[in-house]
């Protein structure tokens, strides 16, 4: 046997080992519908980012490096010997060493009724530290979710300082992000900026709640600045409550680097031998259709799973709260519920202030824990206004805050080591300046809080809805369950608790109605959606300050679990006078529900909202189950907005149009629609029509699909606060 072929001999030796060891293809292909997500994945090599766009198959895998569009990226980038990047995790082995050099030892593909789960195992070449990238592929909705499980076999415990649940790296271009961001009252502002050179972080420190201040979400613009239809669009989402970070590392390389996962600040996890530690999901989307092509496909994976419920259609609902605040009492909520009824309401919702008992909730600074019925004002109990309700022909629901306490309380009198708390310290109070956030990292504080909402429903199983609200930040950084050296878990377990009592409650309760509450919208969070029907959008019920907000919302949550009301004018938060009209126009866009107190109205505009309560019922499927295209935004300040919704096989849309400013000849835009079959005719019916006012001059036309489309229609929004709602049903 030659030199040569002993050369060969071993090589081909080699080659078969490793082929047969690796037991899997080195390029990893996953796609949905629309998309596909590609890895290299060679035996003992770091795992490789190779694609994340449009859909492209086996065949092409190879394309794919010869086009060099790989950046040649670790896909989950860690701390220790090579990475001189920005990583997804850091973390010290039990004797100090503080590196990581991970590569794959195994690729597991397992088929699920909704697409496939990739599994990817890592394995430090040094320590027994274990990491497993998953992905899972959901075909009809076009979302990729990928996370990460972190386990390890040595000897003492290993500190995890970063643990982000993904990274997608980005080629550097014309690559814009646009993110939501606000605070009370004005949650959900939208953003829309270049990515420059550098790191832009967007992250949430409240500690209870993430829908405030800014929200883990975005949407990457890989064509320049943000289009609503067009364009090649990337969404992130993270599913986690807690605090978490969002990082956009831009390069020296040309490389926009995204990083997504649960905040590390104070935050450090002590990792025991063998416990797995699982990160949240992050559900990515591409869609060549612009933000609005991405949203959709969110939208639909809300209403698949990630919002509770979210094919059953919502109830148009009353809630007591701008109509008496805590001032709650019999003879009032008995009169709410029939007036609400006598206008075709649904189900009536008494907020806060109904509870209790030795220290009764007439201001926000008592009571919460105390979830007894207060009976001063509410003398006849919780079953007398349940029935009323339901000889009215409605529903009823109520309001409770199951995570806090105040220091007036009988349970904190009770329990005062069940509050989150530093020893020592004075606490530092929330609202009222006495509210305190229970310890949900323990158990005994978990059973309480399934127990409130588990009591309430064994007493009284006609209770058909509740609102969970969430009004202060975790303070008081200290916790008398946590052992001393786990302090550092208070910001994860928090949440962990949190979700196992509302798994238990879906358990037991698949079909009340629960709308997450965060004091306005600070519940906004797929962290927690899979376990509420809804959430309330804000606290700020000013209609034309909605438009912006709801507008933004949608940019990742569908109608469904938007709850929106019509509240009294001047309104409470801003001050402003708005029409009845334009008020029920913008709340009509989600869930529909009213905040003010119906005595206080006039029988025209009793009669205004009977009428429009029944418009809602006629186009309610089509908005609530039907596909949302954003038409023109209220943030380019064009003087108007527009939105639409379609349903499955475009035989029937409902559009919305608004005058968000008002001038002397000022050009209103003609409006192009979308979504529509461009080939079927639509006949135009104009809804909700102003009082003593003629349906415009669209009402009882038929248009074709493709000239609403391509051409666009005149929409007259003459006066201040104009707007329209036109239904629009197909012709045969
Ligand atoms: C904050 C919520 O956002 C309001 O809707 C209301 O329920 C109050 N809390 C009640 O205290």
């Amino acid at each position: 046997m030659n030199r040569h072929r002993t050369i060969l001999l071993i090589a081909l030796l080699f080659f078969t080992t490793i082929t047969y060891a690796a037991n899997w293809q080195r390029e990893q292909l996953l796609s949905t519908r629309n998309t596909s997500l590609m890895l290299t994945a060679g035996q003992d090599e770091a795992l490789k980012f190779a694609y994340y766009g449009d859909r492209i198959d086996e065949s092409e895998c190879n394309n794919i490096h010869e086009a060099w569009v790989g950046l040649n990226r670790d896909a989950y980038p860690t701390f220790g010997s090579t990475c001189i990047y920005s990583q997804a995790m850091q973390a010290t082995h039990c004797d100090g060493n503080m590196t990581l050099d991970l590569v794959v030892k195994n690729v597991e593909r397992k088929a699920t009724d909704r697409g496939e789960i990739l599994s990817i195992t890592l394995q430090d070449k040094l320590y027994p530290y274990q990491v497993i990238v998953n992905y899972e592929s959901l075909y009809d909705e076009d979302i990729i979710e990928n996370w990460v499980e972190i386990s390890h076999n040595e000897k003492k415990a290993v500190t995890l300082n970063r643990f982000d649940s993904s990274y997608m790296p980005i080629r550097k271009g014309n690559v814009w992000i646009s993110h939501l961001h606000g605070a009370w009252s004005a949650e959900s502002w939208l953003t829309a900026e270049p990515l420059e050179h550098g790191i832009l972080e967007i992250r949430n420190t409240d500690g209870a709640r993430n829908g405030h201040f800014n929200r883990p979400e975005v949407m990457f613009s890989l064509d320049g600045k943000p289009t609503e239809n067009s364009g090649r669009v990337i969404g992130a989402v993270l599913c986690w409550s807690g605090n978490y970070s969002l990082r956009i590392d831009t390069d020296k390389n040309n490389a926009h680097n995204f990083f997504a996962g649960m905040c590390n600040e104070a935050s450090q996890y002590i990792l025991e031998p063998k416990e797995i530690f699982v990160t949240p999901r992050v559900a990515y989307t591409y869609s060549d259709r612009g933000i609005g092509g991405a949203s959709r496909n969110y939208h639909k994976w809300a209403r698949n799973g990630m919002v509770h419920n979210a094919t059953t259609q919502r109830d148009i609902l009353l809630n007591s709260w701008e109509g008496v605040y805590l001032d709650v009492n019999e003879k009032e909520m008995e009169q709410m519920m029939s007036d609400f009824a006598a206008m075709g309401g649904e189900l009536f919702v008494m907020d806060d202030g109904w509870f209790g008992n030795k220290y009764p909730r007439s201001k926000d600074n008592s009571s919460l824990g105390d979830w007894v019925v207060d009976n001063q004002k509410l003398p006849n109990g919780l079953s007398h206004l349940i029935n009323t309700a339901q000889n009215k022909g409605i529903k009823f629901g109520i309001w409770i805050e199951p995570e806090s306490t105040n220091s007036i309380s009988e349970l904190f009198e009770k329990h005062p080591d069940w509050t989150l708390q530093v020893k020592g310290r004075a606490p530092h109070y929330g609202r009222g300046g006495t509210q305190l956030l229970l310890d949900m990292t323990n158990p005994a504080v978990q059973d309480f809080v399934f127990g409130v909402v588990d009591n309430l429903l064994t007493q009284h199983p006609d209770i058909s809805y509740i609102k969970w609200d969430a009004n202060v930040e975790l303070f008081n950084y200290g916790s008398t369950y946590l052992p001393r050296n786990k302090q550092s878990h208070i910001y994860i377990e928090y949440h962990r608790g949190l979700v196992n009592v509302l798994k238990r409650i879906r358990d037991k309760y698949p079909n009340v109605v629960i709308q997450a509450c965060g004091g306005g919208g600070g519940r906004i969070s797929y962290g927690v959606m899979p376990y509420f029907d809804e959430f309330w959008v804000s606290d700020n019920t000013d209609a034309l300050q909605r438009i912006y907000m709801q507008w933004a919302t949608s940019y990742f949550y569908p109608s469904i679990a938007m709850a929106q009301h019509v509240s009294a004018s001047p309104n409470h938060q801003t001050g402003r006078s708005i029409p009845l009209k334009f008020r029920f126009d913008v709340a009509m866009t989600g869930r529909l529900g009213m905040e003010l107190q119906p005595k206080d109205m006039t029988d025209e505009e009793r009669s205004f909202s009977t009428n429009a309560i029944a418009q809602y019922k006629v186009i309610r499927p089509i908005v609530q189950l039907g596909n949302q295209y954003r038409l023109v935004s209220p943030f380019d300040n064009r003087g108007i907005a527009s939105l639409m919704y379609v349903n499955d096989d475009a035989s029937q849309a409902v559009f919305f149009a608004y005058k968000t400013q008002h001038f002397v000849n000022m050009n209103v835009e003609r409006i192009r629609l979308d979504g529509l079959d461009a080939d079927k005719y639509y006949t135009i019916r104009e809804f909700n029509i102003a009082p003593g006012e003629k349906p415009c001059h669209l009402d009882g036309k038929t248009f074709k699909g493709r000239l609403l489309m391509n051409v666009g229609i005149e929409v007259a929004l003459d006066k201040e606060y104009a707007s329209r709602v036109l239904l629009l049903e197909e012709s045969k």
